[in-house]
């Protein structure tokens, strides 16, 4: 059977972006058609400055939203990363096949990077090393597809990299694995500069719609889209980003494309209008299953308990098996 394994970061509240690109895939199809994990996670969280109480509401809080979202755990396993102790003990092991060149060349490291620096911080090690972990949370498992949006796409590519140069180092270890990104909204951008990626850690929220904010602030937010010069509502990414933004929106709430969305709305506001409704009642259900789950935060716990228990027995004979074959004398 398929293994997938995917993840999010409790960095800040899950967005559309996340929804979209990522997490409503993982409930309404990979749950469903393979033995899938999915995973808050927390030890990425602590790679850029952090408050150590915020990330701790944050994983319990993205643990809630997977569930929410239709998220199964009779069908899926969903765990905190940091409770699998297999992720971190892989992680170290790959840093030994990985290279700092290829750690630089990240595109998010240098981004993120650079946004430390010109807050005058320093950038932390584990931020350079972060694909490193993330390649391990992926080869532990031996998972087959790794459903992300476009912005991980390249992590997924260098996990594939160290899998294959891992295997033929030392022997046949991990599954090499593949990204699996939606077809439609693989990359939702920020609403009110639709250049960039809508991104939970952004600090300005009015781009941004979060899936727990309110019908009617999700409403302004959709109104409020920054859109382009013209009139026509024609999807053009280049040209018209932002509603090209909106028409992606519109269509992965729809079911449809985006291509068959251009040209057909006589006015901006009348497609920020059908957008802005589409993505209410896409999160309506969420918002509901959201707040019956918050009345029980020891069913969540258990949930957790749970898919860690399991996660742990999955990853630790592959573990076991790279620690092996890379050349550790094992324990008596
Ligand atoms: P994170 O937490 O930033 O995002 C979680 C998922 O949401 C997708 N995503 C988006 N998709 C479309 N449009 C957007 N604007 C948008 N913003 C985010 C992301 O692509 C991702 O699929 N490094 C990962 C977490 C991770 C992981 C893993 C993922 C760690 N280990 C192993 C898969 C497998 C991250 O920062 O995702």
């Amino acid at each position: 059977m398929t293994r997938i394994f995917s993840g999010v970061k409790p960095t800040g509240h899950l967005t559309l972006g996340n929804y979209l690109g990522a997490v409503r895939q993982w409930a309404e199809v990979d749950q469903y058609r393979a033995d899938s994990l999915f995973s808050i996670v927390d030890l990425h969280a602590l790679t850029v400055e952090h408050d150590p109480g915020r990330v701790r509401r944050l994983s319990r809080q993205a643990a809630t939203l997977l569930l929410a979202s239709g998220i199964d755990p009779e069908r899926a396993t969903v765990f905190v990363q940091s409770h699998v102790d297999e992720h971190a003990r892989l992680s170290y092991l790959l840093e030994c096949v990985a290279t700092d060149g290829e750690m630089r060349r990240m595109i998010q490291y240098k981004e993120k990077a650079a946004r430390e620096r010109a807050r005058g911080g320093s950038v932390r090690l584990s931020l350079l090393t972060y694909p490193v972990l993330m390649a391990a949370d992926i080869l532990a498992y031996r998972a087959d597809e790794v459903p992300v949006g476009d912005d991980q796409t390249q992590h997924v590519e260098l996990t594939r990299d160290l899998a294959e140069r891992f295997n033929q180092r030392y022997g046949p270890t991990f599954v090499v694995p593949r990204a699996t990104p939606p077809k439609v909204a693989a990359r939702v951008m920020d609403l009110q500069d639709p250049t960039s990626k809508m991104g939970k850690s952004h600090e300005a929220g009015a781009g941004i719609v979060y899936l727990l904010d309110e019908p009617d602030v999700v409403r302004k937010k959709i109104l409020r889209a920054v859109t382009d010069s013209g009139s026509e509502a024609v999807f053009d990414r280049d040209a018209k980003p932002g509603v090209s933004n909106l028409l992606e929106i519109l269509a992965a709430c729809r079911g449809g494309s985006p291509e068959a969305l251009s040209g057909v709305y006589e006015s901006y506001g009348a497609l920020k209008a059908d957008a802005a409704e589409a993505v209410v009642e896409l999160l309506r259900p969420l918002r509901e299953r959201h707040k019956e789950l918050m009345a029980d935060p020891s069913y969540v716990e258990e949930v957790l308990r749970r898919g860690a228990e399991r996660a742990r027995e999955m990853a630790r004979p592959t573990v076991d098996g790279a620690y092996r074959a890379i050349g550790l004398l094992p324990a008596a």
